[in-house]
């Protein structure tokens, strides 16, 4: 079926969502939408959150996308749930997916988190792991500095490694072995959380898992594109384009010519 797959985020988190649904379906057409004349989400309120994210799926409903892929931990946290029976099409988070890859990781069973208020607040990836492994002992922390790092590109910066170290000094304490990013924006801060944490620490990304699971759902309802025709990525953002379209272009395996800016209040 060669209907795209819808995903979403505040910003450009969750594009590296979007890059390792390029990797792992390179026959998927991608529909982007990043609501970045809104971001962030993870410091507003469950209420706000949730009218955003059924107004991004709305959106993206227009494009007639065969299932969304919500890339945005805040809004898999905090609306999902609550939303994802009111539509047809179906919708996938990252905090499942997210959890899981983080059970399998830990050897120890000691499990940090860091993600935005909104996510760290809801507990959800603590519900999910207890889920999956009972005993595991687990640390979390919100982190709100880091979204606005990473939408201004500060990746690699010494202000950034300053920020991570405040953030991150108290999960040494712990012993933990495995971290997950449970915000779409924080694997471009990988290089600079991995330094500080150290190579016994594994850092969780749940995009991949993300994808995978994607991937199945598509098999399992039988819509896998099995077209031969060249992959179709559109994006769309609800503001600041000319930035949108430059980081994107420095992060996907793709050109992104250009984006188109909608006015996501109309949805
Ligand atoms: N990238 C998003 C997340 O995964 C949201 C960040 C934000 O807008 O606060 O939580």
């Amino acid at each position: 079926m060669k209907a795209p797959i819808g995903v979403f985020d505040s910003g450009v988190g969750g594009l590296t969502v979007a890059r390792e649904i390029m990797r792992q379906l390179p026959n998927e057409n991608i529909v982007y939408f990043g609501d970045t004349a809104r971001v962030p989400y993870g410091s507003k309120s469950k209420d706000t959150i949730i009218r955003y994210s059924r107004q991004d799926i709305n959106f993206l409903q227009t494009k007639k996308v065969k299932a969304i892929v919500v890339a945005c931990n805040t809004a898999s946290a905090v609306a999902l749930e609550e939303i994802k029976d009111e539509y047809q099409v179906p919708i996938l988070g990252v905090v499942e997916p997210g959890a899981m890859a983080a059970a399998e990781a830990t050897q120890n069973g000691n499990i940090g988190i860091i993600g935005t208020e909104a996510t760290i607040k809801s507990g959800i990836y603590n519900n999910y792991l207890r889920k999956i492994k009972p005993n595991i002992s687990i640390v979390s922390k919100a982190c709100p500095l880091f979204v606005p790092l990473v939408e201004e590109g500060l990746i690699e910066d010494r202000v950034t490694d300053d920020i991570v170290g405040r953030y991150l000094g108290e999960f040494k304490e712990y012993q933990i072995d495995a971290l997950i990013l449970g915000c779409t924006h924080y694997p471009f801060l990988s290089n600079s959380i991995a330094r500080f944490m150290g190579p016994e620490v594994k850092l969780v990304n749940p995009a991949y898992e993300t994808a995978k699971q994607l991937k199945e759902l598509l098999k399992q309802k039988n819509i896998l594109n099995e077209g031969e025709e060249k992959v179709i990525y559109d994006f769309y953002v609800s503001d600041a384009v000319d930035k949108f379209n430059s980081f994107a272009n420095g992060m996907l395996p793709i050109q992104v010519e250009s984006s188109s800016v909608v006015n996501i209040e109309n949805y």
